[in-house]
């Protein structure tokens, strides 16, 4: 007989025929071994194959579900740059610049639009700086600072050179915000500037995104552009490069749900607050704040994509619907869908812009979380 326990290919030593040895017995015992052998193989790498296919899967339903983490729609707020001629010192103007980046990271404000209320020259909105605290100039200085505080602390000396605008900017709190990574902190994203260094044919531009490593993303792009980079898993802790893709700076938020700060926009008038949106289909929800408007707590909003919420100067709105060469109203409530107190029985007379913002986005959340609960198809 074959030792069977020997394994493929041994001599037989014990299986003879009348003390011939048995061959062909010997052959036949080797072929399904080897037979036998090569399903196992097969079994084997059908497996792996198996494996391979449920691992691949299973990455997919991840990325799937990322996706589902995904925040379709967005906020913008609306308010005069001439609120900061009502404050008392340089410093106090940007503070209160400060006060209103704040509140709209808080509430994941995704754009903020600068609009000049008293419908100067369009000038007005890009002229230079002339002198810190001057009247005048405001919206551009508000814009700037809110820019400055929404950009990553690592990136500001790239995009911001030194401007009066700024001179009391590094003074402001911090947004504090998902995008404003530390060095060491662990995140799918960032934000970088992509640098002057050459790179090898055929290969992407390196990105400082404020870590130790640099980043080579996926495209040669120009020096000194802010870009959006969802970063690789590293393949390679000791690799001197971490790799990453270059997405639109909505990506974070329209698919991992991350609030991911907020753009900044000036509008000559209040009417170019509406014309000039930024989304091919417009703001499909507006809404004005005002003392003299409906009571917030009884309000149901409609299902959104992209909201608007505006807020009036020293004069509210009003003031803003007088000067618009745009505009034949004299009453702002008929330009929005809503128009709301968001603090009825308000135990001041007057309720200043960056309180009522603070106010009006708290009073409106509850509301804004109901209305995406069902998303809107567009
Ligand atoms: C100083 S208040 C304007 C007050 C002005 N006398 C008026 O009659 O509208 C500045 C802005 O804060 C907001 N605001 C003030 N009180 C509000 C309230 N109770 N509800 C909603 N928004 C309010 C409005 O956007 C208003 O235009």
């Amino acid at each position: 007989m074959a030792d069977r326990e020997s394994g493929v290919g041994k001599r037989p030593r014990g299986a003879q025929v009348g003390g011939k040895v048995d061959w062909r017995g010997w052959k036949q015992e080797r072929k399904a071994e080897t037979k036998k052998w090569k399903e196992i193989k097969l079994l084997k790498k059908l497996d792996k194959q198996r494996m391979r296919e449920l691992a691949e899967q299973e990455a997919q339903t991840q990325e799937e579900q990322k996706e589902d983490r995904g925040r379709p729609h967005t906020l913008s707020v609306a308010l005069p740059g001439s609120i900061l001629n009502n404050a008392q010192s340089p410093a106090l103007r940007s503070y209160l610049a400060g006060q209103i980046a704040r509140a709209c990271a808080i509430f994941c404000v995704d754009e903020i639009v600068v609009f000049d209320e008293h419908g100067e020259d369009v000038k007005s909105v890009e002229g230079d700086f002339e002198g810190i605290g001057k009247k005048g100039k405001a919206c551009v200085q508000l814009a700037r600072i809110l820019q400055y505080l929404e950009c990553p602390q690592y990136l500001r000396k790239s995009f911001f050179p030194k401007h009066e605008d700024l001179q009391f900017a590094g003074l402001l709190n911090p947004l504090d915000s998902p995008h404003h990574m530390r060095m060491d902190e662990d995140s799918e994203y960032r934000e970088g500037v992509v640098l002057d260094r050459p790179t090898k044919p055929g290969r992407g531009s390196f990105v400082n995104c404020g870590m130790r490593k640099e980043v080579q993303i996926d495209k040669q792009l120009n020096p000194g552009l802010r870009v959006t980079v969802r970063l690789k898993e590293p393949q390679n802790p000791e690799a001197k490069v971490r790799k990453g893709t270059v997405v639109s700076s909505q990506h974070p938020r329209a698919v991992s749900g991350l609030y991911w700060g907020y753009s900044v926009r000036l509008a000559s008038c209040l009417s170019a607050v509406f014309s000039e949106c930024p989304f091919k289909e417009g703001y499909d929800l507006s809404i004005g704040t005002s003392e003299r408007g409906s009571s917030v707590d009884q309000v149901t909003l409609p299902s959104f994509r992209h909201a608007l919420v505006v807020f009036g100067g020293l004069e509210g709105l009003e003031s803003g619907v007088d000067v618009d060469p745009n505009l034949e109203v004299t009453d702002p409530s008929v330009l929005f869908d809503f128009y709301l107190n968001t603090c009825p029985s308000q135990g001041s007379r007057t309720i200043r812009t960056e309180e009522a913002l603070l106010i009006s986005l708290s009073a409106l959340r509850p509301h804004i979380e109901e209305a995406v609960k069902t998303p809107k198809d567009s």
